[in-house]
């Protein structure tokens, strides 16, 4: 590979370009930036290559490190710059950076082959589209393959559930009324079925806890979802779309034997049952690629279903999204139905295969899955401990923990969460929150999960640092507003 030598700036000139910003910066910056700022840091590089910490500027100048649990939005699967992504972006960026969307490139081929190899079940083998958007712009295809293989334009999603911010697959996700402050286009494209919600049934059973469905439940829940598709709904459903896991409307699992009855009346009722694994896969939820897999391998049940949608740390950190289908499924998009200007990017998909190859040489998603296993065990002590702790749902590095005035109500405690999310960063982690649940007045009804989902690369050493953290965080929060 030949080196990469300017030829107009110089290296310094060009390294200055995008870095040492300074306080007169950042002020220029707020006058000119569109979108509200309401993280008072700015991040600047990594700790050091492939770290989970990263380095963060203060208002005064002062640096320091943090521990970032939310991965960058769960994209950071291996850390900050990890060296062996940001090697293969280099020699791929020397080579070709950017090309038409329909012109095929050998990263591209390679990519396409190998999730079709990775995905579970009946994907297996499958077909595969790309964009380099990430999962909203995967979730549209997924629904415009399934609108061109059924002929029909209706489908169903879930309370709570969350598929993108575009003007499609923001109404595909649950609203945020009040704080949205435009209504998204086609609401007569979906209706909006009730997700199962162990935690919080509303069947009052009680044993629904730390992801698992009260052992006496008959799936009642169930039901309710089949009779819309079973012909309640207002049109003939072209596919049905949820997160076999939801992640920001809560870190909720659906009980996996309600996906094997909803791929089983889907099946009946010819509607195509589309998962966004955008934020459970590569091995986030432990030692498979998806959870699809997970329920496969451990629980021996195929829920596997005909499209199948990811992003996040799909990109090893750069920005991807994948649609893939069952080869059943025998149609294919012409050039016009699916492109955009940049989704065929081989920097992204040269960055997907190596990330791939670190995970699986490294065996990351067994890592991900001990040191999953331990931060859940102490977190679920100190539920024994702290009346406010309600629930932690895992599996893996996906890992949420619902917060409650107390055990008996479960009256969410949305205060104490935002508290923790504000403190985190000056104990030295960054920590995430579930989306906001909001009446149509404008109340809040819940905005009370806290999630930690560091990148899957930490150390004992690191779940210590964030278990530790966590504990003090949740003492200093609970001080605050009570
Ligand atoms: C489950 C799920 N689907 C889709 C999306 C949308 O992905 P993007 O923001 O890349 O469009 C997200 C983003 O958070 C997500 O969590």
């Amino acid at each position: 590979m030949k080196e990469i030598e300017p030829k107009v700036l110089s290296k310094d000139e060009i390294e200055r370009i995008s870095s040492g910003v300074n306080e007169e910066d950042i002020l220029e910056f707020d006058k000119h930036s569109l979108n509200v700022f309401v993280e008072p840091l700015t991040v600047i590089e990594a700790k050091e290559p492939g770290s989970a910490y990263v380095k963060v500027r203060d208002k005064d100048g002062n640096i320091k490190e943090i521990l970032d649990t939310t991965s960058m939005n769960w994209a950071l699967t291996l850390g900050f710059a990890h060296p062996d992504v940001n090697y293969a972006a280099y020699q791929q960026m020397s080579r070709l950076t950017h090309v038409r969307y329909n012109v095929l490139t050998p990263a591209r081929a390679k990519l396409a082959n190998k999730i079709a190899d990775l995905v579970p079940g009946k994907l297996k083998g499958g077909r595969v589209a790309f964009n380099n958007e990430g999962g909203g712009i995967a979730n549209e295809g997924a629904m415009k393959l399934a609108m061109i293989a059924s002929k029909a334009d209706h489908f169903g999603v879930f309370w709570g559930g969350y598929h993108g911010s575009s003007l499609a697959t923001g109404t595909a996700s649950q609203p945020i009324h009040g704080v949205t402050r435009f209504n998204n286009f086609g609401y007569d494209h979906y209706t909006r079925m009730p997700y199962p919600y162990c935690y919080r049934c509303m069947w009052n059973y009680t044993e629904g806890i730390n992801g698992k469905k009260d052992p006496g439940c008959n799936l009642e829940c169930f039901k309710v979802v089949e009779n819309y598709l079973r012909g309640m709904a207002p049109k003939k459903m072209a596919g049905v779309m949820l997160e076999p896991i939801q992640g920001a409307g809560g870190h909720i699992p659906a009980p996996p034997e309600y996906l094997r009855k909803l791929k089983e009346v889907c099946e009946q009722e010819k509607i195509f049952l589309i998962y966004d694994e955008c934020q459970t896969c590569m091995w986030r939820t432990g030692k498979y690629f998806t959870v699809t897999e997970l329920y496969e391998k451990e629980l021996n049940i195929d829920v596997s279903p005909d499209m199948m949608t990811f992003t996040k740390g799909i990109g090893g950190g750069f920005p991807l999204g994948v649609l893939v289908a069952t080869p059943k499924i025998k149609k294919r998009f012409t050039p016009t139905e699916e492109h955009t200007t940049f989704s065929s990017s081989p920097i992204a998909m040269a960055t997907s295969l190596t990330a791939i190859s670190v995970i699986e040489k490294q065996k990351l998603g067994e890592n991900c899955e001990k040191m999953g296993q331990k931060i859940t065990k102490r977190l679920l002590e100190m539920k024994e401990k702290y009346e406010v702790i309600g629930d932690v749902r895992c599996p893996g590095l996906f890992i949420g923990v619902e917060l409650v005035m107390d055990k008996n109500s479960k009256e969410p405690f949305t205060a104490l969460t935002e508290e923790m999310i504000l403190l985190a960063p000056e104990h030295g982690l960054y920590l995430g929150e579930s989306m906001p649940i909001v009446s149509g007045t404008g109340q809040i009804r819940r905005r009370n999960v806290v999630k930690v989902k560091p990148p899957i690369i930490i150390t004992e050493e690191d779940a210590d640092f964030i278990l530790e953290k966590f504990e003090l965080i949740l003492k200093e929060a609970l001080k605050k507003v009570s």
